[in-house]
């Protein structure tokens, strides 16, 4: 899987997750030989920037945060492929010039004409850049090559605003060149739950209501929002990440075997799942949301929410939610599925954890004191990335005592290959146009379906719960599990 002739052009370049992720993804790939020679990079910003500069911040990046080691001939190749356009969105002369620009790039560097746009900018954006797109020419095709658009998250702020988004992006691009980038479907644990699930035997049969008791996705980051307030602040981690990452997380877990991995198939199952999650009637009782006041994490004091530069001081907005999820469904009836995630949490770790039922009898007494934990099946999506299974073994000694312990896959014993980043993969299935992993309009929607009444209903609930820095969150959080007699585990 070699990209074929094409370019990138990256809107938004001069932002964090170009520099972090994106510039180094594309060297990765260049790097292990995925891209094409004649690769053409475009970046287009208002700084006032030209190629050279572009170039110099390109290798910057590279060098920082590249996965792979630096090549200088790798490194040549593409800069010698890299262009730089200044300008604002509503100017239509930086838009002719970019449509100049990419042709220049079919001329000298043979891109055929195959071009994606990458908009790294906030939604608020994408109508004018896709308008302008439009306007300039370079949103079509000639016939035999392509062009693609790439839209980062957050699609929308609600279901409405996600609805006309979409029907501005799509009145301007075909709905199969619309790439949606979640880039947790781009993450190697994450893909590997299809294979789990799908390439074993032992797992699928116990997959269910009879023998799950409950599952728990849990997504959480020691970080606080750094310098984010601006993207952050009045959005909140539920739509920064249960709307996105945990929901699709939570349709690969629950979704029944598609009938093939091709893009259509697969979003067929993701959908019928995320169409049969129901809420909880006493949103109060069942969903928790959080705020990280000041206090201490890793040694170092750390300043609350509040206090982060660019956050107003009244701010209501969340860094830790928490909701339980039904899905009607006869393979899930009666298993609730329980999301969370939030910012200076205990440490940064995503994990689904399947928990299974109690064994119905046990031929053999234990200590009155002893408690048999429940048997779990752990993907770790991140860091230590693997999965374990816990149950209860014999003790050695005398006495029939049994406790919890783990067996253990790691990704590091069991494999020489190291993974790709997850914008590698993305990018390259972009370049590709391999739709597999990029979520469907129709799932975007459907996520927002199951937010928007959590979000409407905590709007009209006064503040966030406190949570010091370092601890898995509100007392709210585990008040909900607690209702439930259950408890989060402690990843
Ligand atoms: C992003 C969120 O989608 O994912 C961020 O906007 C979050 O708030 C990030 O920090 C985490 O990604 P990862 O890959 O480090 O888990």
């Amino acid at each position: 899987r070699i990209a074929g002739p094409s370019g990138l052009v990256i809107f938004g370049v001069t932002g964090d997750l170009s520099r972090k992720k994106l510039l180094p993804a594309i060297y990765d790939l260049a790097n292990r030989g995925l891209l094409p020679p004649g690769f053409g990079l475009t970046g287009f910003a208002r700084r006032d920037w030209n190629a050279e500069h572009f170039a110099q911040v390109t290798k910057e990046a590279v060098m920082e945060h590249a996965r792979t080691p630096f090549r200088e001939r790798v490194w040549r190749q593409l800069a010698e492929g890299i262009r730089f356009v200044q300008g604002e969105f509503d100017d239509d002369a930086a838009f002719d010039e970019l449509a100049r620009t990419v042709e220049g790039l079919d001329a000298e560097r043979g891109t055929g004409g195959n071009h994606a746009f990458y908009l790294s900018v906030p939604p608020s954006a994408f109508p004018l850049v896709c308008r302008q797109l439009a306007r300039s020419g370079l949103s079509r095709s000639e016939p035999g090559a392509w062009r693609r658009v790439v839209i980062e998250k957050p699609f929308g702020h609600d279901l409405a605003s996600a609805l006309e988004l979409q029907k501005v992006v799509e009145s301007v691009f075909p709905g199969d060149s619309v790439f949606r980038i979640d880039h947790y479907l781009g993450k190697e644990t994450v893909q590997n739950l299809l294979a789990l699930r799908f390439a074993n035997q032992m797992f699928e049969p116990v997959w269910n209501a009879n023998n799950v008791d409950h599952v728990q996705i849990t997504m959480a980051e020691d970080i606080g929002i750094g310098s984010r307030a601006g993207y952050y602040d009045g959005i909140g981690s539920a739509r920064d990440v249960i709307q996105n990452h945990l929901l699709q997380l939570l349709a690969l877990t629950a979704m029944e075997e598609p009938v093939s991995f091709d893009a259509a198939s697969l979003r067929a199952e993701k959908e019928k799942v995320l169409s049969a999650i129901t809420l909880p009637k006493n949103l109060d009782l069942h969903t928790s949301r959080g705020q990280y006041t000041a206090g201490w994490q890793g040694g170092e004091k750390v300043v609350g929410y509040l206090e982060e530069q660019g956050i107003s001081p009244d701010s209501v907005t969340d860094t830790f939610a928490a909701v339980r999820l039904d899905i009607d469904t006869r393979r899930w009836a009666g298993v609730p599925f329980y999301l969370r995630t939030g910012k200076r949490l205990g440490r940064r770790v995503t994990e689904i954890a399947v928990v299974f039922k109690r064994a119905p009898h046990l031929p053999f007494a234990l200590a009155d004191t002893q408690e048999l934990g429940q048997n779990a099946l752990v993907i770790r999506v991140q860091p230590d990335e693997g999965v374990s299974v816990q149950f209860g073994a014999k003790v050695p000694g005398t006495q029939m005592e049994v406790r919890d312990v783990t067996m253990d896959f790691g990704y590091g014993h069991a494999f020489t290959e190291n993974s790709p980043e997850a914008y590698e993969r993305l990018i390259l299935d972009v370049l590709l146009g391999d739709p597999p992993l990029f979520p469907h309009s129709k799932e975007v929607e459907l996520s927002w379906r199951v937010l928007d009444p959590i979000l409407q209903h905590w709007e009209s609930s006064g503040r966030p719960d406190p949570y010091r820095p370092g601890t898995w969150g509100p007392d709210s959080a585990h008040d909900m599990m607690a209702r439930d007699g259950r408890a989060w585990r402690r990843p």
